[in-house]
């Protein structure tokens, strides 16, 4: 029967006891990590979220009562022990923090059995993720997860000191709420005592901190839970978690430089990185045209280069076409991968493919200079020369090139490539913490499905005064007050300064196609607060989840939450989401149709 804590205390986690502490007397508590039954001695590994700590059972010490209890012990039982803090006795242990020690046990409580877990709790598990999510309250107890779950609170820890010392008020705001128009999905939450009413989960904070400096709490943050109903891939949850905030009287750069302040402060006391501030500061087109992407990873070049004047007039009909159609022609030069076989050329073609561009023009140069070209036949030597001298070619080169009508096709589809190049030439340092600010975002973002233009940020961002004009003739064109924090090509976070004039906010709801009904209707409250005074303000939210993923070196923001769901957004632990009883339904005059698919 499982023993009680009656009359017991512990005095140290596993790797708190230390070689100084030889000859003391100590009580640790953990679960068997391993256990080792070598005739008359017993070797157990003790581990708690500190780590191991090795175990010694001697009859003559812990007694016959105690040593049969450690006959009994298996994988995963939870045990008090109390004994002597010793040397060693054998190979001192180098990957452990109490590989010089070991405990000589004098008593042993069995807290709690256990059965054999559905898969080993060790580091680097080769276990299914499935399979550990659908336990994973004993995935969690694996090393690994721990550091990074214990890592998470930490840099939770780091913000709210930061930021209290910088005169941040930590406040909270509804999970209850209307909809915000982040432009996700929302997850809709039924009322009872409003049939036929729902409420909508917050996709973030964005209206209330906005209200909350209209109240004069002129810096606010939150760790706040944020959910969305989006398609989920690697750095994405239904759920998930920002570090949210909002200033007021502030514009771009004071938001930027006490962010750069709390980068550092998290890097350092979080994981003991040195980040090297001024941040590098890039603009979106220049992001656009040189990285093909608004989340570029600086960690390597392999820049997207202009050929489009060079073939304009050539005879390929494939690029030809597609400039003449206004599109354009890009490469990249894949330093090295000259002699890259037939096979994984067509290979990187299907890529591109994958993210439906018609085909992969390829010029690959061997290091004695041969030359293989896809569309070597269309081309003059001069034009072919040209090409080679714009992609500065030299021998052992691979150049890669895609047209298309749409420009920015084009260019998200070769920066794709890019990132897919440099990871098979295994130029990424894993190491490098790079980042970058993308700033001056454009305002609006045409859609194609709604055949009206939307607001790439939201509809509260603040165009950049010297594009206001443009507003009226060309809402495109018009460049926003927008910025993204870009960790290693990954979106760490975005802000913007908000408008907060109504004249600017009526314009901006207009060009969205928004009537001044629906824009009542749906935030009437935060226009209504503006007629009251409000302050200039602006704010900007990190992505937590995604920033210990970067930390830790995570493949997936999966590995840095206690508990996550899967890509159908689903919890395989606990069977979330589930069928509710009838009655629950009917309280909240809820029926379910089924429909046909
Ligand atoms: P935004 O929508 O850019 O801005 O979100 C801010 C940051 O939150 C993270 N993020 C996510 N992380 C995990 N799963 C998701 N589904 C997910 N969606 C977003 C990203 C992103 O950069 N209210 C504005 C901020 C502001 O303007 O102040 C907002 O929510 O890291
Ligand atoms: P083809 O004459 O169709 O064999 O095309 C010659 C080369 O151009 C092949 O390598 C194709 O993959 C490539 N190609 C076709 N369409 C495109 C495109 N839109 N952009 C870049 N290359 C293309």
């Amino acid at each position: 029967m499982a023993e009680t804590m009656k009359g017991l205390k512990r005095s140290h986690r596993c790797t708190e006891v230390t070689g100084a502490m030889v000859g003391e007397t100590v009580t640790v508590m953990g679960w068997v990590a391993k256990s080792r039954n070598k005739g008359g001695i017993i070797f157990v590994d003790l581990r708690d979220r500190s780590g191991i700590l090795q175990l010694i059972f001697e009859e003559a010490n812990v007694g016959a009562e105690g040593y049969a209890k450690a006959e009994k012990l298996r994988a995963e039982f939870v045990v008090a022990v109390t004994g002597k803090v010793a040397k060693r006795g054998g190979a001192v242990n180098e990957n452990l923090a109490t590989g010089d020690i070991e405990i000589i046990a004098e008593d042993i409580r069995i807290l709690s059995e256990a059965e054999v877990p559905p898969f080993p709790i060790e580091s680097d598990s080769k276990t299914k993720e499935d399979l550990r999510l659908k336990y994973r309250f004993l995935d969690l107890r694996r090393p690994d997860i721990q550091s990074n779950i214990m890592l998470r609170s930490k840099v939770t820890t780091e913000v709210r000191a930061f930021l209290a010392n910088e005169g941040f008020l930590e406040i909270e705001t509804p999970i209850l709420c209307k909809s915000t128009p982040e432009g996700a999905r929302d997850y809709l939450v039924p009322s009872r005592v409003h049939p036929g009413n729902f409420y909508a989960l917050p996709q973030s904070p964005q209206l209330f901190k906005q209200l909350l400096m209209c109240s004069g709490y002129d810096r606010y943050f939150q760790i706040a839970k944020c959910f969305r109903d989006e398609d989920l891939r690697a750095d994405r949850q239904p759920e998930f978690t920002q570090i949210d905030m909002e200033l007021s009287f502030v514009d771009i750069d004071d938001v930027i430089d006490v962010n750069e302040r709390l980068i550092k402060h998290m890097f350092k006391e979080a994981i003991g990185i040195d980040v090297a501030t001024p941040i590098r500061r890039m603009t979106w087109k220049e992001a656009m045209e040189r990285f093909g992407s608004d989340k570029p990873d600086l960690r390597f070049g392999l820049e997207l280069t202009d050929i489009s004047d060079i073939v304009t007039a050539s005879e390929f009909g494939v690029f030809a076409g597609a400039i003449a159609e206004g599109g354009t022609v890009r490469g990249i030069n894949a330093k090295g991968l000259g002699e890259l076989p037939r096979k994984k050329i067509d290979a990187l073609t299907e890529f591109v493919k994958g993210y439906g561009a018609k085909g992969l023009a390829y010029i690959a140069i061997a290091g004695d200079g041969t030359e293989k070209c896809s569309f070597a036949k269309f081309m003059k030597d001069e034009e072919l020369a040209a090409i080679r001298e714009r992609m500065q070619a030299e021998p052992g080169d691979l150049l890669l090139f895609i047209s298309d009508a749409k420009k920015k096709f084009v260019l998200e589809t070769l920066g794709a490539l890019r990132c897919h190049v440099a990871d098979q030439m295994g130029i990424i340092d894993k190491n490098e913490f790079n980042f970058v600010w993308i700033t001056e975002f454009p305002l609006l973002e045409w859609s194609e499905d709604e055949n009206r233009f939307v607001a790439m940020h939201h509809p509260f961002t603040m165009p950049m005064e010297e594009d206001l004009p443009l507003i009226d003739t060309d809402p495109g064109a018009v460049r926003a007050k927008a910025y993204d924090i870009v960790l290693n090509g990954v979106e760490l976070g975005g802000g913007s300064v908000r408008i907060h004039q109504n004249d600017i906010q009526e314009k901006m709801f207009d060009v969205i196609g928004l009537t001044k009904e629906s824009a009542e209707d749906k935030f009437g409250f935060l226009l209504t607060a503006f007629k009251y005074g409000v302050p200039p303000h602006a704010g900007l939210a990190f992505g937590l989840d995604r920033l210990l993923m970067l930390m830790t070196g995570a493949d997936s923001i999966r590995d840095v939450i206690a508990f996550p769901k899967i890509k159908d957004a689903s919890d395989l632990m606990s069977d979330a989401p589930n069928i509710v009883d009838p009655t629950q339904l009917k309280e909240l005059g809820i029926e379910i149709v089924k429909t046909e698919e």
